[in-house]
């Protein structure tokens, strides 16, 4: 396998690397450092590929970058580079989202559309759902976003699936449900959950806590990705999810026990964007890709909670 991971200084990207360097593929990491959070965290996540000999690694954004060079002998896509985060989406910064999500995805697909390529994966979200698709989540269920981010995923997708039929990409689309784990963007509800818990933070809960999510560990994630890489079908949706479906306040409720601290919780209004429910049916990935999560949210929680404790040099107890 020789992949081309874009997104790959980022949360998943990176995570994905490590595994496929691990396995013995050439991976090319393509990110242009966007400023939706620090340039440190993402070259942290980066450290240890940087050292791997079958590792390269392009700064560049996909809108400009001249894809011709990249894609030589290239065997897998695995297209992560988004802007991503749901809450952000409205006004002036949808720009930013569609040129990141939209624009870079029909570029790249346009970059590949006469190679011999095995698969082209899309990262696609549980954002696209929207509140109007019963629960749990089917692929073919009526997708209605309810927040900018969501409509920019879906349109995304929409257009892997148009290669697809049209010139014959092998675009497969993994619908992602909240990922969580050791990197875990520091926009992200357990990212400032944990944090505010070990320094002793208020922690803000939008709502009542009783929206739920199937919180995915980034470890399922990444078997997903390579499961699809191997095997997905072309012009495939498939749906990844972590297996249950958890309430913010009951997820609060694992922090206060993991971190053995009392939580300071401020209420804010529920915010626009935000879907009130999530929960994954994985029959189809499992059925075809072979996929079943292995990580259950307490095992998760606390390994995303070590590796903050380790970052902020604080005890996790
Ligand atoms: P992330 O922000 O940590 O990683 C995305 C990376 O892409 C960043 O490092 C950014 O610099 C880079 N990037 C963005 N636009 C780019 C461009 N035009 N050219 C080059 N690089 C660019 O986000 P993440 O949480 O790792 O998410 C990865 C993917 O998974 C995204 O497509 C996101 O929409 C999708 N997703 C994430 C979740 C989740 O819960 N984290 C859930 C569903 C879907
Ligand atoms: C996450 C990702 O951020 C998106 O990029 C992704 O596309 C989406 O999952 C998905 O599944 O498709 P979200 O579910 O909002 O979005 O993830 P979190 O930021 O972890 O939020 C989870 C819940 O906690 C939400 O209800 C949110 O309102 C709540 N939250 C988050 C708080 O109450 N306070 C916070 O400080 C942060």
């Amino acid at each position: 396998m020789k992949a081309l991971v874009t997104g790959a200084a980022g949360f998943i990207g990176s995570t994905l690397a490590d595994t496929l360097t691990a396995h013995g593929a050439e991976v090319i990491g393509l990110d242009c450092f966007t400023d939706y959070y620090a340039r440190d965290i993402k070259e942290q996540n980066l450290a240890g590929l940087r050292a791997q000999p079958k590792f390269t690694f392009v700064e560049d954004q996909l809108q400009t970058v001249p894809l011709e060079r990249i894609l030589d002998g290239v065997t897998h896509v695995f297209h992560l580079a988004a802007q991503a985060g749901v809450r952000k989406s409205w006004g002036r910064d949808f720009l930013t989202y569609t040129t990141h999500n939209v624009d870079a995805t029909q570029r790249l697909l346009e970059a590949v559309k006469d190679r011999a390529l095995e698969r082209f994966v899309y990262a696609s979200s549980s954002s696209v759902y929207g509140d109007v698709a019963a629960i749990p989540m089917r692929e073919d269920a009526m997708v209605q976003p309810v927040s900018p981010y969501g409509v920019t995923k879906l349109a995304a997708e929409h257009l892997c699936l148009l290669y697809a039929t049209n010139y014959g990409v092998p675009a497969v689309a993994l619908r992602f449900f909240t990922v969580y784990g050791p990197r875990q963007r520091p926009d992200m509800g357990f990212h400032r959950f944990i944090r505010a818990a070990l320094t002793g933070q208020p922690i803000t809960l939008y709502g009542d806590g009783e929206q739920t999510r199937d919180f995915t560990f980034v470890k399922d994630i990444v078997s997903a990705l390579v499961a699809a890489g191997e095997r997905g079908r072309s012009g495939g949706v498939y749906n990844i999810g972590g297996g249950s479906r958890v309430s913010v306040n009951e997820v609060l409720a694992l922090i206060a026990r993991i971190t053995g601290r009392t939580l300071d919780i401020r209420r804010e209004p529920s915010q626009k964007g935000d879907m009130r429910d999530t929960f994954a049916d994985t029959s189809r990935a499992k059925a075809e890709l072979g996929f079943s999560p292995s990580t259950s949210l307490e095992q998760g929680l606390q390994a995303e909670a070590e590796w903050l404790a380790a970052l902020l040099n604080a005890p996790l107890r």
